[in-house]
């Protein structure tokens, strides 16, 4: 077999072929196990050993130019795919919405625009910090050094980049750095709230590896724990509709909160269903206390003169509770029909 034909044939057919598998069935008919060239790399067998030298040489050569070949091929038919794929999947924007399908809005985002809501109308403002941090702002400023085992409560997303200090960013395990950020950034009294984002490493029926949590932080020369419990009683009152709701504040532990503790609402089951407000049972739903003063120290503000409280909540176990959701993870599987069964119009409002 002339062995230049051979190459010419295999560069012709591959200059041709247009799809991955016919790529690959012009790969066996060349270089597979009884393909044109390995054949011929066998005939060398029957050659004197000046002619194994030259021809073998010669025939390696054209081995390596068609493997280059069809590795070049290879690239220019994916490239063609996804091109091809991108043009036909694109989705239209322009194109109108049919009359029969209402928009709806997510109940996460209808939680957000209800807490911002009621602790707008108590006067707290927003406050928003980014939802990569550095290790001080999630961490150590707020009392839980390297080390601390309280590190370990939570789950955390740890980043390849480093910080300032060399020590990895994370993605925010809570909303507490935001507490840090607008007492280093702003002068007191303060008086917020920070609704967002935030990540740690766990999934099931009651955790997302990213959830939404609501921080509070009020702070002046006076706050107390009292006005701590009238807070959070008001809001757990306005946003679950409930006025005669029965809650509990347990005592707790955070690093950044001294007394700490975690407040809970009375539910039962009726008929299968979750009753909120009354009953024997008890639903944890956020953690709080009086905001350390070694914390306050770490951020510049005065702690002889400054006092206060700050609590931590998780919007999407709320949300859940108060529309009887029972898995976290429908929040986040962008199906459209979950929306539009769950989701809320403008009648709602
Ligand atoms: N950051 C806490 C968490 O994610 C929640 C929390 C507890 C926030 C007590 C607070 C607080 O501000 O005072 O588990």
């Amino acid at each position: 077999m002339d062995i230049k034909l051979v190459l010419e044939n295999a560069t012709k057919e591959i200059q041709e072929c247009s799809s991955q598998t016919s790529l690959q069935d012009i790969k066996v008919a060349y270089l597979g196990k009884k393909g044109k060239i390995t054949e011929l790399l066998k005939s060398l067998k029957t050659l004197s050993i000046e002619e194994k030298k030259s021809k073998g040489a010669e025939i390696n050569l054209i081995k390596e130019e068609v493997e280059l070949f069809i590795k070049q091929k290879l690239s220019e038919i994916k490239i063609k795919e996804i091109n091809s794929k991108l043009s036909s999947e694109s989705i239209d924007i322009t194109f109108p919405i049919p009359n029969s399908a209402e928009a709806k809005v997510h109940p996460i985002s209808r939680t957000f625009d209800e807490v911002i809501s009621i602790f707008g109308s108590m006067g707290y403002q927003i406050a928003e910090g980014p939802d990569i941090e550095t290790d001080f702002y999630n961490f150590t400023a707020l009392n839980i050094p390297e080390h601390h085992p309280a590190r370990e409560m939570q789950d955390t997303f740890y980043l390849d980049h480093k910080d300032d200090n060399n020590l990895p960013l994370v993605l925010r395990t809570h909303t507490s750095p935001v507490q840090i950020r607008t007492m280093i950034n702003q002068k007191p009294p303060f008086k917020i709230i920070a609704p967002g984002r935030t990540y740690r490493c766990d999934s099931d029926a009651t955790h997302s590896p990213m959830f939404h949590q609501v921080e509070g932080l009020f702070i002046n020369e006076s706050a107390n724990m009292s006005a701590l419990k009238g807070t959070l009683i008001q809001f757990c009152k306005q946003f679950f509709e409930i006025q005669n709701l029965r809650v509990r504040f347990r005592p707790s532990y955070f690093p950044f909160t001294e007394p700490s503790a975690e407040m809970d609402i009375a539910y039962s089951i009726k008929n299968n269903q979750l009753q909120i407000g009354e009953g024997d049972k008890w639903l944890e739903i956020l953690g709080c206390g009086m905001v350390n003063p070694i914390v306050l120290d770490n951020c510049n503000v005065d702690s002889s003169k400054y006092q206060g409280f700050a609590f931590g909540m998780g919007l999407d176990r709320i949300t859940m509770l108060k529309h009887g959701l029972t898995d976290i993870r429908s929040f986040f599987s962008g199906n459209l029909n979950w929306t539009l069964k769950n989701g809320f119009g403008l009648g709602d409002y």
